[in-house]
């Protein structure tokens, strides 16, 4: 690998990097000879006919085209599950445990346990929730998901994704996007890592507009990252292994296919640090809906509802008088599965732990349980505090999201998360 890791920086911009000097054509896509003996290949995210604004593709200039490996062979998905129509979806408030790592050598994509998930990777609609756990670098192998772009949540150990567009590296606290179709291979760098991946069928990521926040906060488009060219030019007896309407195969590849030398365009992997978040609540009283702390959402086709919502709940400072501060109780029409990256959730007092999960489907009821229920509702909110030292996110959906049969049955799921509301008391007193 030629690689080290360097950024270009900005949201969907029309990017363009060479790492050999005269590698990109000029003026040009698809010149009748690239230069250096390259290949030039077109790589689309969305529909040739996009509106400007949403369309996005690639052209990669690389040592062999993509369409050379062996013929694909399906494998078996280990704990992955791609489709959600199985089991009946119970309506309990669900909890999680964090996932135990890995007693034997387990990289990266053999790492994925699926927690949920909703509508279809075929249909090109809802998304697909994985937990990661992994101890052992991906040595001799690539991947790439067919099904959508991934956006990866670590909570434990750092990532160095190698992808055909590039390097990126990520620790907990940032988060990485990998498009689909887009291959790549992950080492750690820390020896293990844990975390979490939204897998979005739909439409790509994007950022949310502003309304009357204005033209700047929330995540900063030029807070995100997308790498400079780097490639490999590896030949050897290598795998490559898919993920396509669900399932993985494997098919046998001579080279390394992260072979691209040069690239331009606005399809390619991007990072994003949560820390850099600006996030905006209330100076006066109550909170604003938690759509305040939106960092990315994939639209679907109803104008103001999200496919899918990337949330986060960063350290910030409640200021709001006479109010109670924490997140109140509420039921949403959307489903929201939770992750804990770090610290401690204000909404919770025990119970949810970095690395674990909750699941709050449509209508279900949730808010804080009665120990931080009790504290707010004491607290003096003359004064500002500050939520400091936490990192929670949520991937919120339209649709309902439906557990795995595997996360309904699993060890680290909490039996008792309902009991966590059961001691909050009737403080109602009718007047005589
Ligand atoms: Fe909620």
């Amino acid at each position: 690998m030629t690689a080290t890791t360097a950024y270009q920086s900005g949201f969907g911009n029309e990017f363009a990097t060479e790492a050999l000097p005269g590698a990109l054509p000029q003026h040009r896509n698809s010149p009748q000879r690239v230069a250096h003996g390259l290949y030039a290949e077109q790589v689309s995210g969305t529909a040739f006919t996009a509106p400007r604004s949403h369309n996005r593709r690639s052209w990669l200039y690389r040592i062999r085209p993509a369409a050379m490996h062996g013929a694909f062979e399906r494998i078996d998905n280990g704990r992955l599950v791609g489709r959600f129509d199985h089991p009946a979806p119970p309506p309990n408030q669900l909890r999680w445990d964090p996932l135990p790592m890995p007693a034997a050598p387990t990289d990266f994509i053999d790492g994925w346990t699926t927690m949920a998930g909703n509508g279809a990777p075929e249909a090109q609609a809802g998304c697909a929730i994985h937990l990661y756990a992994a101890n052992a670098d991906m040595r001799g192998r690539y991947f790439y998901s067919a099904d959508g772009e991934l956006l990866i949540v670590p909570q434990r150990g750092r990532l160095r994704i190698a992808t055909e567009l590039g390097l990126v590296e990520i620790e907990p606290q940032e988060i990485a996007v990998i498009p689909r179709g887009i291959r790549f291979q992950v080492a750690l760098p820390d020896g293990e890592a844990r975390g979490y991946i939204c897998e979005n069928h739909g439409a790509l990521l994007q950022l949310p507009d502003m309304g009357p926040i204005g033209s700047n906060g929330l995540a900063n488009p030029r807070d995100f990252l997308t790498p400079t060219a780097a490639y490999e030019d590896l030949e050897g007896d290598f795998e490559l292994v898919a993920k396509f309407c669900g399932n993985l195969w494997r098919a046998r590849i001579g080279h390394s296919p992260l072979d691209v030398v040069a690239w331009h365009g606005n399809y390619a992997p991007y990072k994003y640090d949560l820390r850099h978040f600006n996030t905006i609540g209330s100076i006066s009283y109550d909170h604003p809906d938690p759509s305040i702390f939106l960092v990315l959402h994939a639209p679907s086709d109803t104008p103001g509802v999200s496919t899918l919502d990337f949330v986060i709940f960063p350290p910030r400072w409640l200021a709001a008088e006479n109010t109670f501060r924490p997140p109140w109780f509420h039921r949403n029409v959307a489903s929201e599965f939770m992750g804990l990256i770090h610290g401690e959730y204000d909404a919770k007092a025990g119970g949810f732990v970095p690395g674990g999960a909750s699941l709050h489907n449509c209508m279900s009821g949730h808010g804080p349980d009665a120990g931080t229920f009790d504290k707010a509702s004491a607290a003096d909110t003359s004064t500002p505090h500050k939520v400091d030292a936490t990192m929670a996110f949520m991937f919120e959906t339209r649709h309902v999201i439906r557990p795995t049969e595997q996360a309904l049955r699993s060890p680290q799921l909490q039996g008792d998360y309902q009991a966590c509301w059961a001691g909050i008391r009737k403080n109602f007193k009718a007047p005589a």
